[in-house]
């Protein structure tokens, strides 16, 4: 949340920073605002898109080749002008950004304003940057010394970047809890969120730890802790190509993504599923086999798709592996007092790897003695790097804010983990784990040729976009599939959805259903299809309007479905992967008709790294 970016260097800093928050704004879009220092500190911020911001910006000179830039997802304060970062000191001197929550902000606010600090903002970053200035004054001392010292006394999340306008050649940065990354050019340096403002310019990257800082200083990089311990950066080479973060052609990075399926889900697969030799390869659980096949639970954290991801990856454990397995919200685990011994093993499932609930909620288990296990896509994420083990991905960037290749890839990763346990264990024959392992490989191509059908879903679309609530139902791996998608309904086009297990309907929802109500069933031919064609038969009697996904040449749903769409057949276990391809694009399809902005949904930001 909040995207940070900031140049010293050889170039203009304006566009490099614009251009580098347009590429940040999936993780906010509220307000932006960029700080130049060139003999005086010149700082433009905006309500809105980074467009805006440029608008405001319109034909003013700022030329400068020190700066910094902020896109905003508030929490703190509303998003208007007065509230969008940078934020100033009192004496209009030092400037800052600032990407996660000071908690204490509040105290540390009374006390400044008792020695006369006067904030013009309601956010905590502001108080963060007169704090710095305070302490400056008080001590007498430099400012990347100030900015340590001021670190030590606030309690919560950061990734800042602080301008001096005496330091014209310097830029601090330092981060606790929120990701932050230094690009080394030649002759120049770039501090951001994420890789993506960087990869154009240099390779060359280091992440900084939690609770370090990086003083970008004439020409060279120090890295240090807050206990003024310098470090040694750990450089090292993006993998990561300018096209991968651009759209490729299609009007949206949600449908690039979408499109992108058959070869993220390969790629998920590649260097671990040989199916010519029948066989897997999952290094990063061989390294603790033991532990997970002596675990007690594995418990599954993860928030949103993640969750949902992690729901599937519960019914494949417990079905493949015979694993006893969870599946908890991150947000409820961390807070609720959960029992976790050293004999589970806590899998946290994570697109980038950021996610402040995830996080937290494994750092929990690790400190109760858990093995933890990352699923993450974001390469040295903090998830990742707080894990023991873990499987990458593999996805490329995710930029759309609705997860769509990352589940799949998740998914794709957890059904693998569940084969593989289970042949250990012994709880799946070498039959049936090879017929799995075959079908796994041809999902891919199934994926692609859902994708050929796309029109249909649009057509579909057409129906419905008007509607005001939609309910999803499925049995089974499909429940999962139905929770996935009503939540890509709900966050694209703003139409309330619920996704229900079918049966469960009957136990209430079935309340609201009437010619105005579409239902989504996801009605494959596996184990609990008779019983999912009576729940069709209940919505149709009431006059609910039907939309059904159902296996390539299903006719008997489709005499009593108002619409059908056919997805190639596969095994149970491995429905989920192609029945959330129909239900993406019909997500999109609908927000699209509905003028809605799919890649920014308001009041999204695609990487939630504050609770
Ligand atoms: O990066 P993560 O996978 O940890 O993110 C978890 C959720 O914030 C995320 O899946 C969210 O629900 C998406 N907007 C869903 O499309």
């Amino acid at each position: 949340m909040c995207g940070i970016v900031g140049y010293l260097g050889k170039r203009q800093a304006l566009p490099v920073i614009i251009k580098g928050l347009k590429r940040l704004e999936y993780r906010g879009y509220d307000s932006a605002g960029v700080a130049l220092l060139n003999g005086g500190l010149e700082i433009v911020k905006k309500k809105g898109k980074v467009a805006d911001l440029e608008s405001e910006i319109g034909n003013r000179k700022l030329e400068a080749s020190l700066g910094i830039g902020h896109t905003r997802w508030a929490t703190h304060g509303e998003p208007n002008d007065r509230n969008a970062h940078p934020h100033t000191s009192s004496d209009g001197k030092l400037a800052i950004i600032h990407n996660g929550i000071i908690e204490n902000y509040s105290s540390i606010k009374k006390e400044l304003e008792s020695n006369g600090h006067v904030f013009k903002s309601d956010t905590d970053s502001e108080v963060l940057i007169h704090l710095i200035e305070e302490i400056k004054k008080q001590n007498n001392c430099t400012i990347e010394e100030a900015v340590r010292l001021a670190l030590n006394e606030v309690v919560g999340a950061y990734a800042i970047v602080v301008l001096s306008k005496d330091n014209e050649r310097s830029m601090i940065a330092a981060r606790k809890g929120s990701p932050l990354v230094i690009g080394i050019g030649e002759d120049e340096y770039f501090v951001a969120s994420d890789a993506t403002p960087i990869i154009e310019y240099t390779n060359n990257v280091t992440y900084l730890n939690d609770q370090e800082m990086a003083i970008i200083k004439d020409g060279s990089l120090v890295v240090k802790n807050l206990e003024n311990v310098t470090k040694t950066p750990f450089i090292q080479k993006l993998e990561l190509d300018l096209e991968d973060i651009e759209k490729g052609g299609y009007p949206h990075f949600m449908l690039k993504e979408i499109f992108e399926q058959p070869k993220s889900i390969r790629d998920a697969m590649r260097g671990r599923l040989v199916s010519r030799e029948h066989h897997l390869f999952l290094s990063g659980i061989d390294q603790y086999l033991n532990r997970f096949l002596n675990a007690d639970r594995l418990i599954l954290v993860g928030c949103g798709t993640s969750w949902h991801a992690g729901l599937i990856g519960e019914y494949l454990f417990e079905d493949i592996a015979r694993i006893p397995t969870e599946v908890e919200y991150a947000s409820e685990f961390r807070y609720r007092n959960p029992i976790v011994t050293e004999r589970d093993v806590v899998i946290a499932v994570s697109q980038s790897g950021e996610t402040a609930d995830t996080l937290a909620a494994i750092e929990l288990a690790k400190s109760k003695g858990a093995l933890i296990f990352g699923v993450c896509n974001v390469v040295g994420s903090s998830i990742a790097r707080a894990s023991h083990a873990g499987a990458y991905l593999h996805a490329g960037p995710e930029i759309g804010v609705a997860s769509t290749k990352a589940f799949t890839s998740q998914v794709t990763i957890l059904t693998m983990m569940a084969l593989y346990l289970g042949l250990k264990k012994g709880t799946i024959s070498l039959s049936d784990y090879q017929t799995l392992l075959l079908e796994l490989d041809s999902i891919p191509d199934k994926v692609a040729k859902i994708l050929t059908k796309d029109e249909e879903i649009r057509n579909i679309s057409e129906n419905f976009y008007r509607a005001s609530n939609f309910l999803y139902l499925g049995r089974g791996f499909n429940f999962p599939v139905a929770l996935e998608g009503a939540l890509k309904l709900k966050e694209i086009s703003y139409i309330h959805a619920e996704g229900y297990p079918a049966a469960e309907m009957k136990h209430g929802p079935i309340a609201l259903i009437d010619e105005d109500m579409p239902v989504v069933f996801i009605a494959t031919k596996d184990s609990s299809y008779e019983k999912v064609i009576s729940n069709i038969q209940e919505v149709k009697a009431r006059k609910g309007k039907v939309i059904a996904i159902v296996t390539d040449g299903d006719t008997e749903i489709q005499s009593m479905a108002d619409f059908t769409f056919q997805i190639p057949k596969t095994a149970d276990a491995l429905v989920p992967l192609l029945a959330v391809i129909p239900l993406q694009l019909l997500s999109y399809h609908i927000a699209i008709l509905r003028g809605c902005n799919v890649d920014q949904p308001r009041n999204l930001a695609k990487s939630v790294t504050v609770e």
